[in-house]
């Protein structure tokens, strides 16, 4: 397995985010994909295991750097690989706290990484939210 970030967004992670969240959870395509990712202050990574199989990005946001569009693709769940790509992303900015505006089906996840609540539930996309963090 092996995990890469760039400054830019690949074909591959733009596969990954349509597969998992246009095709699984019905979000419409043109959300998926916004100037953030373009914009100097965010980082893409991407997970390989024999093929692409789990991406995210990561931007700096007020004094912190936010986890966004954190997907693995169905096939690959279970098996640690969000995460590694969790902790990917904390060593990449081993000085930063992590935030993720979190799906509420994955909050056990984020808890499981370390994360908690520090927010109020919320939609988006017209799906349930909520703010969470990870204290250094
Ligand atoms: C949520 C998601 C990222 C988890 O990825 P994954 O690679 O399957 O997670 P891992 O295998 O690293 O799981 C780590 C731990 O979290 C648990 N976990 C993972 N997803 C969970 C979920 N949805 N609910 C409860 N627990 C979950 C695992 O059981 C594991 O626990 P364990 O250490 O006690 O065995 C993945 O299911 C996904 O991409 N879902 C669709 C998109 C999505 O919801 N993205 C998150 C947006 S905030």
């Amino acid at each position: 397995m092996q995990i890469l970030s760039f400054p830019q967004i690949t074909p591959e992670i733009k596969q990954l985010r349509v597969a998992v969240f246009h095709l699984e959870q019905n979000i419409p395509e043109r959300i998926l994909f916004d100037e953030n990712d373009s914009s100097a202050s965010t980082t893409h990574f991407i997970v390989f295991d024999q093929h692409p199989v789990a991406s995210c990005r990561a931007r700096f946001y007020n004094n912190d750097v936010k986890i966004e569009r954190f997907c693995v693709l169905k096939t690959s769940r279970g098996q640690n690989i969000g995460r590694k790509l969790v902790d990917a992303v904390q060593n990449h900015f081993p000085k930063f706290k992590l935030v993720i505006s979190a799906q509420l089906s994955a909050e056990k996840f984020w808890e499981k990484n370390g994360f908690v609540r520090e927010g109020e539930e919320h939609r988006e996309a017209d799906i349930p939210h909520v703010q969470m963090g990870r204290k250094l």
